[in-house]
């Protein structure tokens, strides 16, 4: 959560910082702030809100100067308020720090800092502790001052501070939360994400856990816990700069849903030969390593955690191979069955969750073998894995997860069918059955886009309920959560959504004429179940939208409205019936005039447990 953005070169630093921030606002918009290090000593200036607060005020009291380093918050010590907002400084104001993550100990640091040293706090923040521990560490040199001072705190952190006496440098450390470099002409970079600096340049150090760099204009130096230097190789971006842009669309949402054919057909064509084989990325998973598991884990977070769900499905039904599927934030607190034998998989569009990340360093101290599904290329998920196996959905911008969520799912068929192919699990007929069906996926979804208006006339009728409920058996019970999810994130309408044959057992009783409920309805071997759901549901009185492969006449028949998807095979249907449920939050969204792309309470990427 939150964004860092900063600079150190000859030109003005303020601009080039808020634009990064801007780039980063999708990680947090609590608040946003700058530090600049000038000739008349540190310039700082914070807004509450969005950072066209920030833009405004810096407009009518400028700062001048050519270091400096920006944040935009995600509030998680104290409330959203002008106090609470980074920069941070010292006790003199002659340090000022950004952070993102949370340190841990901050209250005991917090405590001795105010009793031995009579340390007086302006804000509720973890990150004040860090601002006042530098200054107190500060004996005119701000590397060793925070070497000294990040030696005491404990937690997930990326922080960047700057010196009113040395205005020539940024200072930055990594402990658990994404930091990098970008090198630029006579100039140099500090951000917590690539887009912040993808219009100045393109080559990029990624600094490691617990790393210190010093920037200065020419030159960047990395050091290791020991206080030593370390050589880093230089990462060429080749992300599409405009690829992070809305490009005529409303909403980064809307333009990412309508990315998805794309999306899945690069994820698709890199793994499939001419020969009707699936290729993993040179990952080896063979026979012999498959026979030396005895299952697969899959853990993540939210809507990944809802493609872990499909994974599990088409693993155990296409590979015969028994599947875990866990959220990341509850695997490492219990006792998980996890050793050599699992093969662990990390689902993560960011690469960044803390708690995915965590669950991962879990299961490999445990011995598993790691194999993630990442979205964002050189992410901490990415590099701490044994393997990874790329989505190729491009920047997801969106909080709302949309092209990740049906890339991730492509991913997971496919490794599914390569597992099978290795174990001979399938035999060739429907082995190729599934293949071709897979291929066929993007143009289905174009299609189902293409009936955007149908989904948009419901939205219009149904966009003031405040309760929905999503249903579903067998694969669309999965969807159902993922659309529940998408829908509650972004409208704030209360969706619950539950296995169908579950209603029965409790939920039931909340079920009268004031609900809606929307039925998925897509797997053909469940029909009959699902009719006597939506009979259930019916006969108290709500309202049915069924979600049905076209020409399902019969559930139809039993609803009040339909939604339709092409006719596809019964296990592949849950890549397509996700996108009008995507649709329909996106418009129930627009309609009730919601932030779509950046909903209260919640950021892009969750660097925080
Ligand atoms: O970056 P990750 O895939 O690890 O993120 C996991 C969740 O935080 C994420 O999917 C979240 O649930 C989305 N906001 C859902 O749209």
């Amino acid at each position: 959560m939150c964004g860092i953005a900063g600079y150190v070169g000859d030109e003005q630093a303020r601009g080039i910082i808020i634009d990064g921030l801007k780039r980063l606002e999708y990680r947090g918009y609590d608040s946003a702030g700058i530090a600049v290090a000038g000739g008349g000593g540190l310039q700082i200036r914070k807004a509450v809100g969005r950072i066209d607060n920030l833009e405004k005020l810096i407009a009518e009291e400028p700062v001048k100067g050519s270091t400096g380093i920006g944040h935009t918050r995600w509030a998680t010590h104290g409330e959203p308020t002008w106090a609470n907002a980074h920069p941070h400084t010292d006790q003199e104001g002659g340090i000022a720090v950004v952070h993102n993550g949370i340190i841990e100990n901050y209250a005991e640091i917090r405590a001795w800092l105010k009793e031995e040293h009579g340390v007086e706090f302006r804000s509720e923040t973890d990150t004040e502790v860090i601002a006042q521990l530098i200054g107190l560490m500060y004996k005119g040199d701000l590397l060793e001052a925070v070497f000294e001072a990040v030696s005491k705190l404990r937690g997930a952190y990326a922080i960047g501070a700057v010196c009113a006496g040395e205005p020539d440098r940024i200072v930055a450390v990594r402990n658990d939360a994404p930091l990098i470099v970008g090198l630029g002409e006579n100039c140099n970079f500090l951000a917590s994400d690539i887009p912040a600096m993808l219009k100045y340049c393109r080559s990029i150090y990624f600094i490691e856990n617990s790393e210190t760099v010093l920037i200065t204009k020419d030159d960047v130096t990395i050091f290791n816990a020991k206080r030593e230097e370390v050589k880093r190789d230089i990462y060429h971006v080749t992300m599409d700069a405009d690829a992070a842009e809305k490009g005529g669309h409303d909403h980064f949402m809307i333009k990412e849903i309508y990315e998805q054919p794309q999306g899945i057909m690069k994820t698709i064509e890199r793994r499939m030969d001419g020969g009707g084989r699936i290729k993993l990325d040179g990952i080896k998973l063979g026979k012999g390593e498959l026979g030396a598991i005895d299952r697969v884990y899959i853990v993540a977070c939210g809507t990944a955690y809802h493609a872990g769900l499909v994974g599990k499905y088409a693993i155990e039904r296409f590979a015969g191979i028994p599947v875990e599927v866990d959220i990341a934030s509850e695997f490492r607190y219990r006792s998980p069955f996890v050793n050599k034998k699992t093969l662990f998989i990390c689902i993560s569009q960011s690469g960044e969750t803390l708690d995915t990340l965590m669950a991962l360093r879990e299961a490999k101290k445990r011995g598993a073998r790691v194999l993630s599904i990442v979205n964002v290329v050189g992410s901490s998920v990415a590099r701490e894995s044994d393997d990874v196996f790329y989505t190729w959905a491009g920047p997801e911008i969106a909080v709302a997860s949309t092209k990740a969520f049906t890339t991730q799912m492509m991913c997971l068929y496919l490794l599914a069918l390569y597992m099978a192919g290795e174990t001979g699990a399938l035999d060739s007929g429907r082995f190729q059955s599934l293949m071709d069906e897979l291929k066929q996926v993007p143009e289905k979804i174009s299609e189902i886009l293409a009936r955007e208006d149908e989904i948009e006339k419901i939205a219009k009728r149904i966009y003031k309920k405040e309760n929905i409920f999503f249903i579903g058996r067998g694969l669309d019970a999965s969807v159902a959560f993922e659309g529940a999810l998408k829908l509650k994130e972004i409208s704030y309408i209360h969706a619950f959504a539950i296995a169908a044959g579950e209603l029965k057992h409790g939920t039931i009783a909340l079920i009268d004429m004031d609900t809606l409920v929307i039925a998925l309805a897509s797997q053909d071997a469940l029909n009959e179940k699902i009719i006597s759901n939506i009979k259930e549901v019916k006969a108290r009185g709500a309202e049915v939208i069924s979600l049905v492969k076209d020409g399902n006449a019969k559930i139809a028949g039993e609803s009040d409205d339909t939604i339709y998807i092409p006719a596809c095979m019964d296990e592949v249907a849950p890549i397509m019936a996700i996108v009008p449920l995507q649709l329909l939050a996106y418009h129930i969204a627009k309609l009730r005039g919601c932030d779509i792309d950046k909903p209260k309470n919640l950021a892009k990427s969750v660097t925080v447990e």
